[in-house]
């Protein structure tokens, strides 16, 4: 198969597609805002806006600005008034196999009881949570009981570290945690008690713990702190009625890595972020009555939060939530869970896709994957040999597969094909979904000729865009708006083609993605420099087959010390207790002194050729003693 093949939607795929006339790039373009307002109209408002955009103080954008709505109510409430009352809202299934299915019904009694219990906990309108829970149902129930009662959630992923969750809960100042006694990871229990425990050691605005039983492991329970959850929920009366919210008001807060370290809580809005998502979960996999739709991401990621719950749920569809590993209790779970469920859209990341195709084919064979029509993807580049294999051993050939790009800021899918009307290449995300414009810019941000490289940019505001960064608006703007004048800066470099199709190629900043997750050197740097031993630290991202990204650090020791294999362990399990195993780097290279540039600054290009072995490590100089690749 030829690697720059186009790929056409195929009759198959056009006939009943939601969207099958291209025009509508041109209409959404003629007028942004009409076309955001018609999909905002397919939500259910308590009160219609009255300006569809409100740009008097921009950067801060304010969509649908005078409506008001509700996120929990267009979730579960107005599906109740339908045949979808009944239908499948959430198939669970957790890693040592057991499963539960919650209806529209079942789901909206679930979530008015939770309102009610986090009422009685104290919460109140405006009130931050704090969740820190594994992939159960209790998770997206406790997120839309937040919304129903006008609380932004929080949402801290559950393979977060204790020092990562303490920051997150200081920052929003949250009320409430709750979390659970752990929850399944390849066979394992994760210790979400102990760390949320260790959290909450450093974190003065926590009132109260609710707690979910999961694994029935024994956890320590703090009296009139800590309540179970099934004990409040057992008492809690099922009538809760809806806050009515503005547009503008805060629906959750997500926490993301940016430049210069510290994580930013990045700020989501009621109604220009339900309108964005439900909007693309509609159009870029063009879902039918019927879908049932596995996002494979952890609700604690920003995939999770608008295309596992969110967006999913607001168009009333069946979404697969999954607890454990796709290699648990072996490689092929997630086609025994697609043939179990019958899921017709699964949507992924290029890691995951990269290990199966490492695992063989021969783990798909036997597994009937025919309900599957459309596959997507998310969350790092997806270079076109992985691409061809999803779409060949996957999707059997016939589902497209939608590359879709965005980001936490982003709230929803910016670029990515509509399957229906755009021919597709792999390795790109091929252009902006209607209503988004998006260019290649230099660095003084003009735009770049086709099949030049330069800066991704945003040039105008979309919906779900990020109302600001919680508690430091000066940084929203710096951050974002100031880089070009008159553009968001995305912090990606990218191409694009004659065709107008764009290629992300990755981050231009200091953020590096491993395996989709979006992580901060800066942060890691400030970790390691907190261990007893360590006087300076470097982290640069190196080339990983699989995860596309993987951390390596360049350390020098306070005096006394000597690198070791054994000091190299502790350091990557200090790391792992700081920010979480995902930040576990990969190699430890002590050195002497660190090289740098005659102003003083440390040379990260030479660090990153030699963790690529491009450059030879000279053991008696600045650069590298030893390599302890544990
Ligand atoms: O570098 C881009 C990469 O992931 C970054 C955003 O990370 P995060 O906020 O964690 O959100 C991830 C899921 C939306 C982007 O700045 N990225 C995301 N999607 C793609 C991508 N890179 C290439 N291709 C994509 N499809």
């Amino acid at each position: 198969m030829n690697e720059r093949q186009t790929f056409q939607p195929s009759p198959e795929t056009c006939s009943g597609a939601g969207v099958n006339d291209k025009a509508i790039y041109r209409e959404a373009a003629a007028d942004r805002e009409t076309f955001w307002a018609g999909q905002a109209g397919q939500l259910d408002w308590f009160k219609p806006w009255e300006q569809v955009l409100d740009e008097s103080n921009a950067p801060f954008y304010r969509w649908f600005a005078g409506g008001k709505l509700n996120a929990a109510y267009n979730c579960l409430d107005r599906h109740l008034k339908t045949e979808r009352k009944t239908k499948a809202a959430l198939i669970f299934e957790g890693e040592p196999g057991d499963q539960r299915v919650l209806t529209y019904q079942e789901l909206y009694r679930e979530v008015t009881k939770c309102a009610n219990v986090l009422k009685s906990m104290g919460v109140r309108r405006g009130d931050r949570v704090a969740v820190y829970l594994p992939m159960i149902p209790e998770l997206p129930v406790v997120m839309l009981a937040c919304a129903r009662i006008g609380a932004p959630h929080s949402v801290v992923f559950s393979g977060f570290g204790p020092g990562s969750l303490c920051d997150r809960i200081n920052d929003c100042r949250a009320k409430l945690v709750v979390t659970a006694d752990g929850g399944w990871r390849r066979g394992r229990i994760t210790p979400l008690k102990d760390n949320c425990d260790e959290a909450l050691a450093g974190c003065p605005s926590v009132e109260k713990v609710l707690l979910v039983r999961r694994t029935g492991k024994e956890v320590n329970f703090t009296a009139g702190r800590d309540y179970w959850y099934h004990d409040l929920m057992d008492g809690a009366p099922a009538a809760c009625p809806c806050e009515q919210m503005d547009a503008g008001d805060d629906l959750f807060i997500l926490y993301t890595s940016g430049p210069a370290g510290k994580p930013k809580g990045i700020v989501h809005s009621t109604g220009g972020y339900l309108t964005g998502v439900a909007a693309t979960h509609r159009m870029v996999f063009d879902l039918r009555d019927d879908d049932v739709f596995w996002c494979t991401a952890d609700i604690g990621w920003i995939t999770g939060h608008s295309y596992a719950v969110y967006g999913p749920l607001a168009n009333g569809c069946t979404s697969v939530l999954y607890e454990g590993g796709p290699d648990w209790p072996q490689p092929d779970r997630f086609w025994a869970l697609i043939e179990k469920y019958g899921v017709n859209i699964l949507y992924t990341v290029p890691t995951a896709i990269r290990s199966f195709m490492k695992w063989g084919t021969a783990w798909l064979e036997n597994y009937d994957l025919s309900s599957l029509r459309l596959l997507g993807s998310v969350g790092e580049p997806i270079n076109p040999e992985t691409w061809l294999w999803y779409h060949q051993h996957v999707g059997g050939g016939r589902c497209p597969v939608v590359d879709t790009w965005w980001q936490t800021e982003t709230g929803m899918i910016l670029i990515a094909p509509l399957p229906g009307v755009t021919p597709l290449k792999p390795g790109s995300v091929t252009v902006p979904v209607p209503g988004v414009e998006a260019a290649v810019v230099d660095n003084a941000g003009n735009p770049v000729p086709p099949c030049g490289g330069g800066y991704l940019v945003l040039k105008t505001p979309w919906p779900a865009m990020l109302s600001t960064i919680y508690g430091d608006p000066d940084r929203y703007v710096a951050q974002y708006w100031s880089r070009f004048e008159n553009a968001y800066f995305t912090g990606d470099g990218a191409r694009w083609d004659e065709d107008g199709y764009f290629q992300v190629m990755g981050r231009v900043d200091d953020i590096i993605n491993v395996g989709g997750h979006r992580l901060s050197t800066v942060e890691i740097e400030s970790a390691l420099a907190e261990h007893r031993t360590v006087a300076e630290a470097a982290v640069i991202g190196k080339s990983h087959k699989l995860k596309g990204q993987a951390v390596s650090a360049f350390v020098t020791l306070k005096e006394g010390f000597t690198g070791s294999p054994e000091l190299a362990a502790e350091l990557k399990t200090h790391v792992t207790r700081k920010i979480g195993a995902l930040a576990r780097p990969e190699d430890i290279f002590f050195t002497p002194e660190m090289p740098r540039t005659r102003s003083g600054k440390i040379m990260r290009r030479l660090l990153w050729e030699m963790a690529e072995g491009r450059v030879e490590a000279d053991l008696d100089g600045p650069v590298a003693a030893a390599r302890h690749g544990i």
